[in-house]
């Protein structure tokens, strides 16, 4: 039967302030931060208070709006200074999830355009709402193409979070099970934890509890396991970064996840709105983001690892177009070879 899901809220701009769940204290509370300018929101970002490319692009469009309502300007000039330095600030707040440039430059743009300083100040607010709309529309939009993918009775593998957490609402990949379970197919999801920030556990487990879809949690190094047994039907994950080639860049482990699907012969499909894709990048462009040792090291505040040991912690990882069975989108599912698709994809 069809549900009416209640949905998490992640970024919200709220009485001249942005809104944000704040991640890290899921899944054991769930409470809101307020962020009343764009420093705030960069902090926010780079500690992962907000997480998740298209949550991430929509919430720094948002710290512009901030910036516009702390600036001092007289004129047109000094506020797009003023853009100038914000813009600069949050963009350099994490490396490799695309859409944090791409709203930033959008919303940049669009004050660029701007020929007197209120018509400047009123774009940027209303650009960054736009995308805020546009990203929960992207989202039903790639749910309802997506989920005619799957059969009733499916077990999902998803890995990291792509939520409503992740999103401004309803999720990528957890949006295409969200859209099939609301046109009454029955799924089940095993989440990985996603080592070593646990977005799978903290985040995946919990969104998908809170809104009534069946989850199990697994290690991340259970997955093969999972899949020789033939416990894992369909693997679907979100993306940070879709290169024209297909090259998919999402949370590190995927790319392990996508091999063992190939093995398995478990279909793998990625789900990610226009805004995750990259038409200009080679692979070895992008920058993968290393995060801190501690992470690593330390399970909450107590030590796991030796003193002095060397650590290496990426947050993210490459899957290659070969092991990607099809990309959801909100235009449709793209299927390779993913570039010649992608220009008949897109028109
Ligand atoms: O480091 P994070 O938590 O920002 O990484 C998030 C991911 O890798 C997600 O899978 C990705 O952003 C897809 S979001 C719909």
């Amino acid at each position: 039967m069809a549900r009416n899901l209640h949905l998490l809220l992640t970024v919200a701009w709220k009485n001249n302030s942005v809104m944000l769940i704040d991640q890290t204290k899921l899944p054991n509370k769930l409470v809101y931060v307020k962020c009343k300018d764009y420093k705030e929101v960069a902090d926010a970002i780079k500690k992962l208070v907000v997480r998740g490319a298209p949550a991430i692009g929509v919430t720094a469009a948002f710290g512009l709006a901030l910036a516009v309502q702390e600036s001092k300007a007289k004129t047109l000039q000094e506020l797009m200074t003023d853009l100038d330095t914000a813009f600069n600030t949050l963009r350099a707040t994490r490396p490799t999830a695309v859409n944090l440039f791409w709203a930033l430059e959008r919303v940049m743009d669009k004050a660029k355009k701007a020929r007197v300083l209120h018509e400047a100040k009123k774009v940027v607010l209303d650009e960054a709402l736009k995308m805020s709309e546009e990203d929960i529309h992207a989202n039903r939009q790639m749910g309802a193409i997506g989920a005619k993918l799957f059969r009733d009775g499916e077990v999902v593998l998803t890995h990291c979070n792509a939520g409503s957490l992740a999103t401004v609402a309803y999720g990528t990949a957890l949006g295409v099970i969200r859209a099939a379970r609301e046109s009454g197919k029955r799924l089940s999801v095993i989440a990985t934890e996603t080592r070593p920030v646990m977005q799978g556990s903290r985040l995946t487990a919990f969104e998908l509890q809170h809104d009534g879809i069946d989850v199990s949690l697994i290690p991340d190094t259970a997955v093969g396991h999972m899949m020789a047994k033939g416990a894992i039907s369909r693997v679907i994950v979100g993306a940070d970064r879709v290169l024209r080639t297909g090259h998919v860049f999402n949370k590190i482990g995927t790319y392990q996840v996508a091999i063992l699907a190939n093995r398995h012969k478990v279909p793998f499909y990625v789900a990610a709105p226009l805004s995750t894709f990259d038409f200009e990048s080679s692979p070895e462009d992008v920058v993968i983001e290393e995060r801190s040792v501690d992470e690593v090291v330390k399970v909450g505040k107590k030590r796991i690892a030796p003193k002095r040991v060397r650590v290496f912690n990426p947050a993210f990882d490459m899957t290659p177009p070969e092991l990607i069975t099809g990309i959801i989108t909100e235009r449709g599912v793209l299927m390779p070879p993913f570039e010649k698709n992608l220009k008949a994809l897109l028109g």
